[in-house]
C-alpha cells in the first residue's frame, strides 16, 4: 500500500529532527492546515453561496475588499488567536498588529499573513492563495507580543507557505527541512503529501510580469526583460515564454514547478509604487524563504529579500523571485543601467545580514 503521509505526520516526522522541539510549532502547523481547509471550502463554494463580489468596504491598503477577503482574514484571526500559540500577529487587512487576548496565553509565535492573495480574480474564477509567514517572538513571554516581534528580516522565518485553491488546493510549506507541498483531498477533509523535497528547475521555464506597465519600468528592468525574451546575443534562452495570472501565488507556483523568474518592479507609474507592490512581510519574505529553501534565490533588484529588516507592516518591496542565475541577472542589469535609482533606493531601506553569513 503507498504510504499515505498527511500534513500532520509530514510535520511530526519533521519535528523529530528538532528533538528539543516541544511540539507548539507542530500543532500551530495544524493550525495552519485547518485554517487553509476553512478557506478551501469557502472559496470552493464562492459562484454557490454570497461570498462573491465586494465587501463594500476597504482594507489598510485602499484596496476594496472582496467578501472573501475578510472572511479568509476573519478564518484566520478567530483559528489561530485562542491556541495561545501565537503572541501577536499581522494581516494584510489589518493597518495595526492584531493583539492576542491576553486570557489566551502568550504563545512562542508570531503569525504574518496575506489572508486571500489574488482577490482580483475572484470573480473570474481564476486561482486564489493564502501566504504565511511563522517567526518566533523576540520579546519576553512576560509581556504581550510587540511590533519588534513582527518586524523581523526574513532570514529568521522559522517556516513559511502558502495554500493555493487552483484546480487543487495545494499547501506548500517549508519549515527550514527543504519545501513540501500537499494536496487537499476533499474526502479525506485531509492534505496529502504530493510533492516532497521540491526544487526550482534549473531549466529557464517561464518568465512572469506584468508587461502591461512595461512604459513605466527603469531602463536596466527594461533591458533585462528584452534579455530574458531573447532579444539580445546572451539571452539565456531564444524566447521564454511569458505567463501572468496577477495572483502572485499563482505565479509564484508555477515558477517554483515550472522554473523561470517572476518579477514585480519598481516602477515609476507613482509614488505607491516606487518600490513596487507587492508587501514585504507577507508576501515577499515567506515567498523569498521558500524559494531560498527549493535551491532558487529572491531579490529586490539590489538586495536579498531575506536580508531586509522592515520598517512597518505593509512595507513594499521590488520583487524578483525564481531561478537563481536569472534573478542575479536582475541585479546586474539595475547595478548596470539604473546605478541612480539603486543609489537612492539603498538610503531608503534597512539591510541586515545572517550572522552565519560573510
Ligand atoms: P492581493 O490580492 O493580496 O492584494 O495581492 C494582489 C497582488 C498579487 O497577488 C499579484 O501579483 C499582484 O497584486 C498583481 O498586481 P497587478 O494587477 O498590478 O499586476
Ligand atoms: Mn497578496
Ligand atoms: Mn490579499
Amino acid at each position: 500500500m503507498t504510504q499515505i503521509t498527511t500534513i500532520e505526520r509530514h510535520i511530526l516526522d519533521q519535528q523529530r529532527l528538532f528533538p528539543e522541539a516541544r511540539g507548539t510549532f507542530t500543532q500551530l502547523m495544524y493550525d495552519v492546515g485547518l485554517f487553509a481547509k476553512l478557506i478551501a471550502r469557502e472559496v470552493r463554494h464562492a459562484g454557490l453561496v454570497d461570498i462573491l463580489g465586494r465587501a463594500g468596504s476597504t482594507n489598510i491598503q485602499g484596496e476594496e475588499q472582496q467578501k472573501l477577503d475578510v472572511y479568509a482574514h476573519d478564518t484566520i484571526v478567530r483559528m489561530m488567536e485562542y491556541t495561545g500559540r501565537v503572541c501577536i500577529m499581522a494581516s494584510e487587512e489589518i493597518a495595526g498588529p492584531i493583539r492576542v487576548p491576553e486570557e489566551y496565553g502568550c504563545g512562542d509565535y508570531v503569525l504574518l499573513f496575506d489572508p486571500l492573495d489574488g482577490s482580483s480574480n475572484i470573480d473570474y474564477n481564476v486561482s486564489t492563495g493564502t501566504i504565511f509567514s511563522v517567526h518566533r517572538r523576540v520579546t519576553s513571554c512576560e509581556t504581550p507580543g510587540g511590533l519588534e516581534d513582527l518586524l523581523q528580516p526574513g532570514y529568521r522565518q522559522v517556516a513559511a507557505g502558502y495554500v493555493i485553491y487552483g484546480s487543487s488546493t495545494m499547501l506548500v510549506y517549508t519549515a527550514g527541512q527543504g519545501v513540501h507541498g500537499f494536496t487537499l483531498d476533499a474526502s479525506l477533509g485531509e492534505f496529502l503529501l504530493s510533492h516532497p523535497d521540491i526544487r526550482i528547475p534549473d531549466a529557464p521555464g517561464y518568465y512572469s510580469v506584468n508587461a502591461g506597465y512595461a512604459r513605466y519600468w527603469t531602463e536596466g528592468v527594461r533591458r533585462y526583460v528584452e534579455w530574458l525574451t531573447g532579444r539580445t546575443p546572451d539571452s539565456p534562452a531564444p524566447a521564454m515564454p511569458l505567463r501572468y495570472t496577477g495572483s502572485l501565488v499563482a505565479d509564484f507556483h508555477r515558477t517554483l514547478l515550472a522554473g523561470g523568474v517572476f518579477l514585480y518592479p519598481a516602477d515609476t507609474r507613482d509614488a505607491a509604487h516606487s518600490h513596487g507592490k507587492l508587501r514585504l512581510c507577507y508576501e515577499c519574505a515567506p515567498l523569498a524563504f521558500i524559494m531560498a529553501q527549493a535551491g532558487g534565490y529572491a531579490s529586490d533588484g539590489v538586495n536579498p529579500i531575506l536580508n531586509l529588516l522592515p520598517r512597518e507592516l505593509h512595507q513594499r518591496a521590488p520583487f524578483f523571485v525564481g531561478n537563481a542565475r536569472l534573478v542575479r541577472e536582475a541585479e546586474r542589469f539595475i547595478a548596470r543601467y539604473d546605478a541612480d535609482w539603486a543609489v537612492a533606493y539603498r538610503d531608503q531601506v534597512v539591510v541586515v545580514r545572517e550572522p552565519t553569513e560573510a
